[in-house]
């Protein structure tokens, strides 16, 4: 075996719920590229059949399934799938989240359906569909990888109105540092990668301000916000072999922003 090979992910099977979204599908194409075959898991099967089909085009194996990941049953259901077409499950990378940008509030006023939606979008997702992995990751007895989506925003305010989200972000990466320490015995590792404002319809009526944009760029040391191939190569040497002595880790994707706080 080569060194690179430390890096590839073959015979590898991994699960990525919010697959079909603008980060997620980035991901679940460079996992696939890295030699992973991949469940992209999204609301809709048509959604995540949208991504997997790209992948698939490339030979890589691809299973492309509808679920509500905020959904026990759904997150068993695509789970057991999973181990069902590929025989195992190596990787989850949990990419369901976001809307920050959708519920914007002042802090003292911030309204409970708003931020009980950002909570059951970011950190219920995670923890639903992490559960079920984990799951079956201990039943199988192989080890495994989680790889979670936080945010500079678990880190930074910013003035803006996003309280939910802060919060909902900074719940993620502390759980990426308890399910480090309590699954390691599994031979379980847990990682997150921490991105700044990727250029993706999410943010990009943050991001279409061009004073907004200014703003946020003058304080990124390399000078531009992310873009979701930024985010593959850090998913994917944490999903690796590589990385096999790093579990616990938030690591900034963030062009050197947390750097200068
Ligand atoms: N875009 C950014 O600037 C940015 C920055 C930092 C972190 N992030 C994080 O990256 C992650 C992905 O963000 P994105 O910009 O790719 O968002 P996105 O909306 O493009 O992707 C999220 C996907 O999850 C799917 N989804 C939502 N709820 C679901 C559910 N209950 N079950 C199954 N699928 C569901 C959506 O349909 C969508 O395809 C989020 O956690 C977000 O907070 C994004």
């Amino acid at each position: 075996m080569s060194y690179l090979d430390t890096f590839a992910l073959t015979g590898k099977v991994a699960l990525v719920p919010g697959g079909g979204g603008a980060i997620g599908s980035a991901i679940a194409g460079a996992l696939a590229a890295a030699g992973a075959s991949v469940t992209v898991v999204d609301m809709t099967e048509e959604r995540a059949e949208a991504a997997a089909g790209a992948i698939r085009a490339t030979g890589a194996q691809v299973l492309a399934l509808g679920a509500d990941v905020t959904s026990e049953a759904d997150c068993e259901r695509i789970v057991a799938a999973t181990v069902d077409r590929f025989g195992r499950l190596d990787i989850i990378v949990n990419a369901v989240g976001g809307g920050a940008g959708k519920v914007l509030f002042d802090a003292q006023d911030y309204p409970r359906d708003a931020w009980d939606w950002i909570m059951e979008l970011n950190v219920r997702s995670t923890l639903l569909a992490t559960q079920a992995a984990v799951k079956a990751m201990i039943a199988a007895g192989n080890g495994g990888v989680v790889v979670n989506i936080s945010s500079v925003r678990a880190d930074l305010g910013i003035n803006a109105g996003y309280s939910a989200y802060v919060a909902a972000k900074g719940a993620i990466s502390s759980l990426t540092r308890q399910w480090a320490t309590e699954w390691a015995r599994y031979g379980i590792r847990v990682n997150a990668i921490r991105p700044t404002f990727v250029d993706t319809p999410q943010v990009a009526m943050l991001l279409d301000d061009p004073a907004f944009k200014a703003g946020i760029v003058s304080r990124i040391p390399l000078g531009r916000v992310g873009d979701t191939s930024d985010m593959t190569g850090p998913v994917v040497f944490l999903a690796s072999d590589a990385a096999r002595f790093i579990t616990g880790q938030v690591l900034g994707v963030d062009g050197g922003l947390t750097a200068t706080q």
